[in-house]
């Protein structure tokens, strides 16, 4: 793998919020799952866990605990990312469940993003939700947590989005202690 390559993927991955009303095939989307599987894991807990939803009301539905954002519904696939809260905290207690876990399942979500702008599909990563709503939509018992919910479509056009601008290096680093200059502008 040429590490070019996977920064220019990094760097091209992009949030689309309008998709083509077309399917995706399942192949795509198992790869997207056994992504998600190998993300790093604190202690090797693997706390994640995903709901794969294809059926139209309970996209409607989780549009709804989205706080209307109707796009969500328009992909043939919205996994649901979860945190398994127990198998992290039964090994870790209260790290384990307010940090561990949600890195986990961020690490998963990443690798699912980045796969999916390789293989011309689009994505959005939705943070915004009420996450009692989603879990009675989807059933999610007590100790696990609803930490995203990740559409899957081919975008609707096939146009690349302009990327948001990013802090600069220079803003966000540091040699050695927090506000030290690392790189010199
Ligand atoms: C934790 C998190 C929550 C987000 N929640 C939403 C959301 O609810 N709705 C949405 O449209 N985009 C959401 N986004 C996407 C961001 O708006 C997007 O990543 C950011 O604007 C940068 O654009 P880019 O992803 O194209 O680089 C979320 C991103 C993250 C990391």
């Amino acid at each position: 793998m040429n590490p070019q390559n996977l920064l220019d993927l990094m760097t091209k991955r992009r949030s689309v919020r309008k998709y083509a009303d077309t399917t995706v095939e399942k192949e795509k989307l198992l790869d997207l799952l056994e992504a998600a599987r190998w993300a790093p894991s604190a202690g090797n807990k693997q706390p994640l866990e995903i709901i794969v939803v294809d059926d139209n009301d309970t996209k409607n539905l989780l549009v709804e605990a989205a706080l209307g954002q109707k796009f969500i519904a328009d992909a043939p696939y919205v996994l649901v990312i979860c945190a398994n809260v127990e198998r992290t905290s039964s090994r870790y207690g209260e790290r384990g469940s307010s940090l561990y876990c949600l890195q986990d399942t961020a690490a998963s979500i990443q690798n699912i993003l980045l796969l999916t702008t390789a293989h011309g599909l689009s994505s959005c990563w939705i943070g915004a939700f009420d996450e009692q709503k989603v879990k009675d939509v989807c059933s999610i018992p007590d100790f696990v947590r609803p930490i995203a919910l990740i559409p899957v479509a081919y975008p609707a056009s096939l146009e690349e989005k302009r990327a948001p601008p990013r802090r600069e290096l220079k803003e966000i680093t540091f040699g050695n202690a927090y506000g030290k200059v690392f790189m010199e502008p």
